[in-house]
């Protein structure tokens, strides 16, 4: 790669594909040097959904297989010029193709006016570190609200200091995933609530009456929880916690403007972004990142085609059962660039490293190149929230 002569030659060979495919094809269906690798994707989909899109052009695209990939988008980035742009995405990119694979957020999944009360109180009880047992601990310690939902530690320092064995994933739009929690242990952002206030490592309290008798010595809670909960004899009961900070949570949705994007706006990423997008789908990444919240929609094996060390058991120690060894919730991607470190364990420092991995591990791709790693990292840019952008 590093060699001067040898990437001339490459280059040649990938612009004498392209040319030859350009002219064997329309432009809707020009195949690059990545469209190879679709196959795998469309296995693991099931259905052959693109089909129709894979006539012909594959036997280029098996001939550039391995260098091309890198190569390919390293031409279009240095080169810049029109052709390349034009034959990239055109029907690749396509709004009917992307609606296969993703969904914008919704706006919102909570009536904010109607539960205006109940997220009142939940965004209370997240920020306030009395729910812990030594008043330092608030869930936004680890999840915080102004750093996309985390604290950027690989594991997180809770009472006394004491750390689990995972990362903290992030609260922002986790509302939206089929379950809570790494391996998927809570079926939903209200009962997942209810678990670190006693768990010993994050905010310690010794019991559920602990915790209430607690709240019922603070005087604007009593209020809060009345009005939440106006309906109810007693609203200041242990579950109760976990339906308002639960209501709050589900207001954590984080637009970006991949949004824009999947809504019709074709401006809303830049040409680095789109290849990426277009190398994210063609490479297989989309078989697992995928719907709403790109992720979080399913449970995969971590190493399922490269096996990968870790001595974290994953949804076995959920289920009990040996198909579920090192398998995970397949984590979102919205905010991801934000979101370091990487992996149920935090032990991934960098993005890149982690898209490396996964090419690696869950793809079998070993040398994925320097440019499909950059497109890759620009597309999952593109999914922090326009908040903060
Ligand atoms: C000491 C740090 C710490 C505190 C405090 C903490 N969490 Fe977490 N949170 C974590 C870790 C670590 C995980 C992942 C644990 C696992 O998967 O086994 C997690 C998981 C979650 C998840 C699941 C997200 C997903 O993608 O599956 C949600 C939601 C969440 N926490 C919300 C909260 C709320 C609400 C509170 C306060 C009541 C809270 N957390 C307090 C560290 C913390
Ligand atoms: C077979 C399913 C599968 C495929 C394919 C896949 N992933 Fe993943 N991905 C996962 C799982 C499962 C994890 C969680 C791994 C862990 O924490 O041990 C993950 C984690 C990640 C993470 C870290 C998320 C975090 O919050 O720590 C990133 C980034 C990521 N994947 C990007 C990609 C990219 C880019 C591709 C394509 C090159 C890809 N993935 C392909 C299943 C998959």
């Amino acid at each position: 790669m590093n060699d001067g002569g040898y990437m001339k030659l490459i280059l040649i060979l990938a612009f004498f594909i392209c040319a030859q495919a350009y002219a064997a094809e329309d432009t809707r269906d020009h195949p690059d040097a990545e469209k190879a690798h679709e196959h795998k994707g469309k296995k693991q989909h099931g259905e052959g959904h693109d089909g129709d899109h894979d006539h012909g052009g594959m036997k280029h695209g098996e001939d550039g297989h391995g260098h091309g990939g890198g190569m390919h988008g390293d031409h279009d980035h240095g080169g810049g010029h029109g052709h390349g742009d034009g034959h990239g995405h055109g029907g690749k990119l396509d709004e009917t193709r992307l609606k296969q694979f993703f969904e914008p957020l919704p706006a919102s999944i909570i009536d904010e006016q109607k539960n205006a009360a109940l997220i009142k109180l939940g965004k209370k009880l997240y920020l306030d570190p009395r729910l812990s047992i030594n008043d330092k601990i608030a869930c936004n310690s680890c999840h915080s609200l102004s750093n996309f939902g985390v604290d950027n530690e690989p594991t997180s320092p809770g009472h006394e200091g004491k750390r689990g064995g995972r990362n903290s994933p992030t609260t922002m739009n986790a509302a939206l995933h089929i379950a809570q929690f790494w391996d998927g242990r809570a079926a939903n952002v209200e009962e997942q609530a209810l678990g670190p206030i006693l768990n010993p490592v994050e905010m310690g309290m010794p019991s559920e009456e602990a915790v209430v008798k607690k709240l019922k010595g603070i005087a604007e809670y009593k209020a809060l929880f009345a009005e939440a909960f106006g309906n109810e004899k007693d609203p200041m009961k242990y579950k109760n916690i976990g339906v308002a900070i639960g209501a709050f949570e589900r207001t954590l949705l984080t637009p970006s403007r991949f949004d824009d994007f999947l809504k019709g706006d074709k401006d809303a990423l830049n040409e680095s972004e789109k290849r990426g997008l277009k190398k994210f789908i063609n490479m297989g990444c989309v078989n697992c990142h995928n719907g709403t919240v790109i992720g979080g929609n399913s449970y995969k094996k971590i190493g399922l085609v490269v096996p990968y060390e870790t001595s974290d058991m994953g949804r076995y120690e959920v289920t009990g059962l040996e198909t579920d060894k090192k398998v995970f919730k397949v984590p979102s991607l919205r905010n991801i660039a934000k979101t370091a470190p990487y992996f149920h364990d935090g032990s991934v420092e960098t993005l890149d490293e982690a898209i490396e991995l996964m090419a690696k591990h869950q793809l079998g791709r070993d040398h994925v190149g320097h440019g499909m790693v950059r497109d890759i990292k620009a597309f999952l840019g593109s999914l922090t929230a326009k908040s903060a952008e």
